[in-house]
């Protein structure tokens, strides 16, 4: 029952997440198309610009004023919930998927013997270290020079994620790598967009005149948020995709997918001004490729060190066995995962192929590694497979 809950528990909160995500993103993207498709005009009565649209069954007329010129309107929109939501439902999926059930998605025992308990300190102190990080860099001499701290934020996520890989699972370590980012984002907003946007309406509401460095520094956070959206998405999708968190190199990987995002962020940013040409589109292409590139899993190894059914099928028993059963003697096992039954030598050949891709290629199995398969066991696997390829007739 508390498995089952469990996955109702995630699922509900992954559609919140998602449902929050998509509304607080698509505003995002909305508003930044607008500021690039405005048509700019002389200030008068206060409008800098206006632009029409049509869409849904009539015509929409949006026009940006510095100032409201008339005072306050009596409704005035704010878009703060979508982020918020996104970030609670987040932080709420994160307990339930990686903390709660702690030892299968959290920690991998092949790369260290940290308990639960430290696991968890480790993720939630990344992501506030992370924000402090990133706040004072923004504030310092380094939040001028957008390039400097764009390529040094870069660098602490990589080594964040490099770091992490080797105290947690590799999938728990890109979660925590783009929680600690999308926290950030949620963080702008809160701690200095929306107090920006206070001050703001309180100036226009015939309050005092708001610091003028304070829009600047609003416009810098929400420009950030921006180029974060893709590396940050790709980061959280990539939980279904072990060739990614899986690689020995995963940090490498997340740095060219998150400098191809980033390109591609800059090319929607910069289309529509006058001159600016696709020329992002050809980094975030190569970068892209080269991320394909070193993600490929390495070539099946040649029979030379050959392995027996009998000696594949020891491993398969004492690794998979406990789950992959017709009676798994796993907790919360009723049933071996997806039909997939490895009880006797016929039924490790049958499903070869699948065996070969979850243990060696994608190592998504056993999940967290929580039955502590060692390398040289899924080496031994590889040459099994190599060795039954090359005799068909044993199949
Ligand atoms: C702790 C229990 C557990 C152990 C141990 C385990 N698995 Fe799994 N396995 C699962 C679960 C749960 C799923 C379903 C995952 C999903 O729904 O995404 C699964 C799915 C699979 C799949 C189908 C998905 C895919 O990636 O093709 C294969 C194949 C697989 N396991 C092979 C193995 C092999 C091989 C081992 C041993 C090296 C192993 N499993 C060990 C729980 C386990």
């Amino acid at each position: 029952m508390e498995a089952h809950l469990q996955l109702w528990g995630s699922l509900l909160l992954r559609w919140l997440h998602f449902i929050a995500g998509v509304a607080w993103i698509g505003a995002s993207f909305y508003f930044n198309w607008l500021e690039n498709h405005l048509r700019r005009s002389e200030p008068a009565d206060g409008q800098t610009g206006d632009l029409w649209a049509v869409h849904g069954g009539g015509f929409y007329h949006v026009r940006k004023f510095a100032a409201p010129p008339h005072g306050l309107p009596p409704e005035l929109h704010w878009f703060k919930w979508e982020a918020y939501t996104t970030w609670l439902s987040g932080m709420a999926l994160l307990v339930i998927v990686y903390y709660w059930n702690g030892a299968t998605l959290l920690l991998d025992p092949s790369v260290s013997g940290i308990g639960r308990s430290q696991a968890i300190a480790i993720g939630l102190g990344t992501i506030v270290v992370s924000w402090f990080v990133y706040d004072i860099a923004c504030r310092s001499p380094l939040g001028r020079h957008e390039v400097a701290l764009t390529a040094g934020m870069l660098a602490w996520f990589l080594v964040l994620a490099w770091l992490l890989a080797q105290a947690l699972s590799g999938r728990a370590a890109y979660v925590h790598v783009g929680a600690a980012a999308g926290s950030i984002m949620v963080a702008n907003v809160f701690r200095v967009i929306i107090p920006a946007q206070r001050m703001l309406v309180r100036a226009a509401a015939g309050g005092p005149a708001p610091d003028p460095n304070i829009g600047p520094r609003a416009l810098q956070r929400s420009r950030h948020n921006n180029y974060f959206t893709l590396p940050v998405l790709f980061l959280m999708i990539s939980s279904h995709y072990p060739a990614t968190y899986g690689h020995a190199h995963a940090w490498a990987v997340l740095g060219l997918l998150a400098l191809a995002g980033l390109a591609i962020r800059h090319y929607f940013n910069i289309r529509h001004r006058p001159g600016a040409r696709a020329w992002p589109l050809i980094p975030a292409a190569l970068l892209l490729s080269a991320g394909i590139w070193l993600s490929a899993p390495p070539a099946p190894r040649q029979a030379t060190d050959a392995a027996s059914l009998g000696q594949a099928y020891a491993v398969v028993a004492r690794r998979c066995g406990a789950c992959h059963s017709a009676r798994p003697a796993q907790d919360g096992f009723e049933q071996a995962p997806m039909g997939i039954e490895l009880d006797d030598e016929a039924a490790l050949l049958r499903h070869a192929e699948r065996v070969y891709g979850a243990s060696v290629l994608t190592r998504s199995m056993p999940p967290g590694n929580v039955s502590g398969m060692t390398d040289a066991e899924r080496s031994l696997l590889a040459a099994w497979y190599a060795t039954t390829l090359a005799q068909p007739t044993r199949r």
